[in-house]
């Protein structure tokens, strides 16, 4: 028998007791051998929920109990996980995850820990909720340098961003729906500024390249300054914004980012709406490939956490092999990285559009008609401190976006 705890009974941690419980006969059989849940810890109490049988308080007891082969853990945050994770590895026993902020900061150290005990560090879910993108890049595309990832990281921003788009909601309102729905972070800052999809773009770069992409060094704007005003420019362009994470190799410099996106109807990841999360790369070898899912909720999280669960149960005494060296990859400045962008400008198009051309030089004036006293323009493209001396040259600019 193969016994596992489960670290957190929030949101996922619950999905992941009731996937192992509820498909335990299909999981034991894919596994060959039984799949139990030993324990569940949480500091609550869950009166008359089944998880009472097996809820525990304290870690030690999962952590001295020589049964439990695996730990599943989604509590997030780096305090206890980060510890739990060094002691269990530590302790002989594999050890999965969905906490992204574990994975982004600790991940090359724990990685190699659980390579010296010859045991597993997963960590499935801690991008694109229930879509495969981890064991894709560590197992099915190690053939190809990846040259190129643009994704649609974080479900909660998707969601606000697509009922803005579609349906003109307030952005408080759709927060507060993505809230109640399960999708957003327990401080949801966390997904409207960009945090969540930087360290999950940290992570799928590491991945990628091999070394260190350190979340810390990388360029990275929310959704928080998006309006409705953007959208009646979209609709009428037929494109759409969407919170890009971004990495790119350019000739051997990696430039990695998070910011709003506008990208046309005919860009792989335009339809990629609400909570699902889109991610796609490139590489000289597989061309392009795209991953899409549910990128965050109970269940599609759980189901991958359930599938590091199974793959460790299948490998419980051998280690997978992962390529995340701790060394650092330099990021290069984002003032060189060379976009087109959409700018919005107060005023009348034919009275400003002499001092915008001497900034910009050409550019592709748009305006919408119920839209009044402002009208847009769309540079070509260039590198983003070309863009900011130029703007600083141009008076009223109330919004710019970059475009993919
Ligand atoms: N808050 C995250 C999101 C949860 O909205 O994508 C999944 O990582």
């Amino acid at each position: 028998m193969v016994n596992v705890a489960v670290l957190g009974y929030g949101t996922v941690g619950s999905g992941v007791y009731e996937v192992l419980t509820q498909n335990k006969e299909v999981i034991s059989k894919r596994v060959g051998d039984e799949v139990n849940v030993k324990y569940v810890l949480d500091l609550r109490e869950f009166p008359g929920d089944p998880v009472e049988s097996v809820l525990v308080h304290d870690f030690d007891i999962i952590l001295n109990d020589p049964e439990v082969d695996i730990v599943a853990e989604a509590m997030g945050g780096l305090n206890p996980a980060y510890k739990f994770a060094k002691a269990t590895l530590e302790a002989g026993k594999n050890y999965c995850t969905s906490n992204k902020e574990l994975v982004a900061k600790y991940g090359p150290e724990l990685i190699a820990l659980a390579e010296k005990m010859n045991k597993n560090f997963l960590f499935e879910a801690s991008v694109g909720g229930g879509i495969p993108i981890i064991r894709p890049l560590n197992e099915s595309l190690t053939g190809d340098n990846i040259t190129e990832i643009s994704g649609i990281l974080n479900g909660t921003t998707n969601f606000i961003l697509t009922k803005m788009d579609k349906e003109g909601s307030s952005f408080d309102d759709v927060l507060k729906e993505a809230q109640a729905l399960g999708y957003a972070e327990k401080d949801p800052t966390a997904d409207v500024e960009g945090y969540d999809a930087c360290r999950k773009i940290a992570i799928l770069s590491s991945l990628a390249y091999g070394s260190h992409v350190d979340f810390e060094d990388i360029y990275t704007e929310g959704i928080t300054k998006i309006t409705d005003v953007d959208f009646k420019y979209t609709k009428k362009m037929n494109k759409s914004i969407k919170l890009f994470g971004k990495s790119k190799n350019v000739n051997g410099k990696i430039y990695a980012m998070v910011a709003p996106f506008m990208i046309d109807d005919e860009h792989p990841l335009f339809s990629v709406n609400g909570v699902k999360n889109g991610i796609l790369c490139k590489g000289p070898v597989i061309d392009d490939i795209m991953f899409y899912g549910s990128g965050a909720g109970k269940l599609p999280t759980a189901s991958a956490v359930v599938a590091d669960v199974i793959e460790e149960a299948r490998y419980l005494n051998s280690h997978i092999k992962m390529v995340w060296e701790p060394e650092k990859i330099e990021i290069a400045d984002i003032k060189t990285d060379e976009n087109k962008y959409f700018v919005r400008v107060e005023g009348n198009a034919d009275a400003k559009l002499a001092e915008v051309k001497a900034a910009f030089g050409e550019v592709e004036v748009v305006t919408v008609d119920d839209v009044t006293d402002e009208f847009a323009f769309i540079t070509n493209v260039m590198a983003h401190e070309k863009y900011e001396e130029a703007a600083a040259k141009v008076s009223g600019i109330k919004q710019r976006i970059r475009m993919a």
